[in-house]
């Protein structure tokens, strides 16, 4: 792929141009393709002067954040800080049920984090030579992200704040003055899968699917407890398993396991028993802005309801979420 190779020098350049000699650069990384691979490439344009920040909000995949630092520290090279920052999320989760407040929370203290870590990051770098002020702020911004955020903007379109597009920067560039970069803002997804692997990004990391800033977040309807966190982990670690399994990980653009806190009547043994609904999602999708569900055989779903409704505890009750987008989102909520 001629164009792509080019594209990733001419990038490199501008990046390494943009920057100059000194000053320092952070970014925010969640294990996702699209933060990765603009990771990799302002590693590859200024090594060790970019940091990447990964922070742990108690709402990733299960083992995904030890996952994601091997990934990116061992095998790519990338300087990389893991922030734990599950105990403040979850703390200020505590008996908030309305989406929109679970979103605003999250984005609130991501930021927050977010900023602690340049202050520290600079901090540090006043000992190192040639280790200047942190003065840029990387974003992997698709062109479809900067479209969908752009037709946000009216009120009456406002469905969800996705809060990497918009809220995050802000707040931080006027408060400290950093700068954006934007490397993959004029790229679609197939192209930022491609330029993944230019770069030496893994196969898997490359054809992951998409996981939401919120994470687990805006994937259980109501108050995000510990308890319920851990149960829609092991449901979805589970399914998504299963999907890998079958061969269709790569038909499917998203699924997930997610959970409804209403609970349901169960029998185990002879016991009537009380557990959560955990909501089936696989869509099939090029723009992640209109999508079908996947059309899985019953049987495949079948397997999937015993084994988790069998083997995590909590759970009397699986569905399959069968909405289109639109009316539908792709997200609980
Ligand atoms: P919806 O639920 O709006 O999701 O149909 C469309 C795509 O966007 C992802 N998504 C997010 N990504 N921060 C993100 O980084 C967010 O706040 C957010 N909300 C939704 C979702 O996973 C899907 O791929």
């Amino acid at each position: 792929h001629w164009s792509m190779s080019s594209f990733c020098d001419q990038e490199i350049a501008r990046i390494r141009a943009l920057v100059g000699p000194t000053a320092q650069v952070i970014g925010a990384v969640s294990g996702g393709v699209d933060s990765t691979v603009a990771a990799k490439l302002m590693t590859e344009a200024i090594g060790d002067r970019f940091h990447a920040v990964l922070v742990d909000n108690g709402l990733m995949r299960l083992n995904e954040c030890q996952q994601v630092k091997e990934t990116l520290t061992e095998h790519l090279g990338i300087s990389l800080t893991v922030v734990d920052g599950s105990k403040r999320f979850l703390d200020a989760l505590k008996g908030v049920e309305e989406p929109e407040r679970k979103r605003k929370i999250i984005g609130g203290l991501f930021i927050d984090i977010f900023e602690e870590e340049a202050i520290r990051i600079e901090k540090e770098a006043e000992h190192t030579p040639n280790a200047g002020k942190v003065v840029w702020f990387v974003q992997g911004t698709l062109y479809p992200d900067v479209i969908e955020s752009i037709s946000f903007k009216g009120p009456s379109a406002t469905i969800k704040t996705h809060h990497n597009v918009g809220g995050l920067p802000e707040r931080m560039m006027n408060g400290q003055g950093l700068r954006l970069i934007e490397p993959l803002r004029e790229l679609f997804k197939d192209e930022v899968r491609e330029l993944g692997r230019q770069l030496g990004v893994h196969r898997d990391l490359v054809m992951r699917h998409p996981f939401p800033g919120p994470g687990i977040g805006v994937r259980i309807i109501g108050e995000c407890t510990p308890e319920r966190v851990r149960i829609a982990r092991e449901a979805d670690h589970i399914y998504i398993n299963m999907i890998r399994e079958a061969g269709l990980y790569d038909e499917i653009s998203q699924a997930y396991a997610g959970l409804d806190t209403n609970q349901a009547v169960g029998v185990m043994g002879d016991k009537r028993y009380m557990g959560y609904i955990v909501i089936l999602r696989a869509v099939v999708t090029t723009d992640f802005m209109t999508a079908e569900a996947y059309p899985f055989d019953m049987k495949f779903l079948n397997k999937v309801a015993v084994r988790i409704v069998n083997e995590v505890e909590g759970i009397s009750l699986v569905t399959y979420n069968v909405t289109s987008k639109p009316p539908g989102t792709i997200e609980l909520q």
